[in-house]
């Protein structure tokens, strides 16, 4: 799996998908760059959950500042929540979050770290009831998360350890919280009362946002809000290339709802969002829901499901479904003193609304659908790699090829070129055999190869090369935008 993940950084770099932030400077960890073809992926997944959440009327957008008011914070419950637990090695100093340490030791150790735990433990019966257990209904989740859940066994269980980085065994400092949220000052003062954070989450510069965008939009509840933007959280580990970031992009969407009709709403988005992913050309079998079980739900929430992508390390989660309740507007409520309630004219019924949320990192969906699109294929006995991206998502539309740099070819490519680029991204190349220039386009996911011809003299048809059948049609120069879009569009 790590090979796995190193491939795909590797690729991600030379296609121009990814860079690592600061690079010349050896690198900033949890931070990456987009490059010319990475930029254009990404806008089009932020562009088609755009569409997908705004052109309907029962959702407005928003797009709310990255600083706010500190007492957000303090409402949200991320000031004294948002912590990750942490340990040190007490020898190499190497810090990990409780979970990572999880990931990065072995089946076998983790084994025998458990058994000797067993062992010590054999005396104390309630104790060794509790691991019996853990170790008999682990679900599906590692036994070894008792680090996280339990502090008697977890602490226990880390005394049994040998630090990943420096072999040292029981050398952890006990678990500490760490907060997530970046710090900064507002104004020149550096002292307490000028601290400022940077967001860790879209949603709240919405829920603060209900009542203003309920109003000037004309909106009736059932209705939502979204927005697209960054995200920043301080995370102790970095994962797994875009996976787990310092600082990502969220496309959240918060829908207002009546207490009453919750469950359907849930429900219905739950749906809508799985079946976007499956409509951008995601394989299903690739794609599953992780229903949250009841006594895993985070504090605000009733119900939650995350949408998860089999990642070569395994299932990860790109998305999140919460019933958040009325919790945040109720806390919003509270702590500005505030009235976020909303008036029904037509049942006169007054009431904090509950929200649905759907929250999906545009980050983490990029890599899912970077990687979900890359396939090495055998043809006529020679490997291709190719990125079979949805229309819709393909950094570049169309390339367009004169076949010969003579006989007026290049003008008419040209031409074509100029027109096309009125409407969409198109790349235009007369280097080399066309072979070749066809695989360069594979390599970068785009659909539709153009080539100007000595039939093209003659009608004024060109070829269009599919990328994925590799089949060829002709298609009369002046149908050629109409011919794309139907394409992108289908
Ligand atoms: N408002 C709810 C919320 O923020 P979350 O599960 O913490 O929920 C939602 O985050 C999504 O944001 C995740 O499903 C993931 O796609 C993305 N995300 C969260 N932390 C991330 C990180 N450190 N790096 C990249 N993406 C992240």
């Amino acid at each position: 799996p790590a090979d796995a993940v190193a491939n795909i950084v590797s690729l991600a770099k030379r296609r121009g998908f990814v860079f690592q932030s600061s690079e010349i400077y050896g690198g900033l960890n949890g931070c990456w760059d987009y490059g010319p073809l990475g930029v254009e992926l990404l806008r089009n997944i932020k562009e088609e959950w755009w569409k997908a959440m705004t052109f309907r009327e029962d959702v407005e957008g928003i797009d709310a500042s990255i600083l706010m008011h500190p007492r957000v914070w303090e409402a949200s419950g991320h000031v004294e929540n948002f912590t990750d637990p942490m340990i040190d090695c007490k020898v190499c100093k190497a810090r990990f979050r409780l979970d990572v340490l999880g990931d990065s030791i072995s089946d076998k150790k983790k084994e025998k770290a458990l058994n000797d735990l067993k062992f010590e433990i054999k005396d104390n019966s309630a104790l060794l009831e509790k691991l019996e257990n853990k170790l008999t209904n682990p679900g599906d989740e590692d036994p070894f998360n008792l680090i996280l859940e339990d502090h008697d066994l977890g602490k226990l269980l880390l005394s049994k350890l040998n630090c990943p980085q420096c072999g040292n065994l029981n050398s952890f400092t006990d678990a500490r919280k760490f907060n997530l949220m970046f710090k900064t000052f507002i104004g020149p003062v550096e002292d307490s009362s000028a601290v400022v954070y940077l967001r860790p989450e879209t949603a709240q510069g919405i829920f603060v946002n209900f009542l203003n965008v309920q109003s000037s939009a004309r909106q009736k509840l059932p209705f939502g809000i979204a927005q697209i933007g960054k995200a920043f959280r301080n995370e102790i580990n970095t994962k797994n290339f875009l996976f787990r970031t310092r600082e990502f992009e969220q496309m959240e969407m918060q829908f207002f709802v009546n207490p009453k009709n919750d469950k359907q709403w849930y429900d219905y988005w739950k749906a809508e969002r799985l079946q976007w992913y499956k409509s951008l050309g995601m394989n299903p079998n690739k794609l599953r829901y992780h229903d949250h079980p009841a006594n895993k739900l985070a504090h605000y929430a009733k119900e939650a499901t995350d949408i998860e992508y089999e990642f070569p390390f395994g299932w990860g989660e790109i998305e999140g479904i919460h019933n958040r309740t009325d919790f945040d507007l109720s806390r919003h409520e509270e702590y500005s003193g505030k009235s976020l309630k909303y008036f029904d004219d037509e049942t006169k019924e007054k009431y904090v609304p509950y929200i649905i949320e759907t929250s999906a990192g545009a980050s983490r969906g990029f890599m899912a659908f970077l990687i979900d699109a890359y396939y090495e294929e055998e043809v006529n006995g020679e490997m291709r790699s190719v990125l079979k991206f949805h229309p819709k998502l393909a950094p570049i539309k169309a390339a367009i090829f004169p076949l010969v740099n003579k006989d007026g070819m290049p003008e008419i490519s040209r031409e074509i070129e100029k027109d096309l680029r009125r409407n969409f991204k198109v790349f235009y190349d007369d280097k080399g055999a066309i072979g070749r220039r066809y695989r360069r386009q594979d390599e970068a996911g785009t659909p539709f190869c153009i080539t100007v011809d000595t039939q093209t003299l003659e009608d004024r048809t060109v070829t269009v090369r599919d990328r994925d059948s590799m089949l060829q049609e002709r298609v009369s120069i002046d149908q050629l935008s109409k011919y794309l879009n139907d394409k992108i569009i289908f």
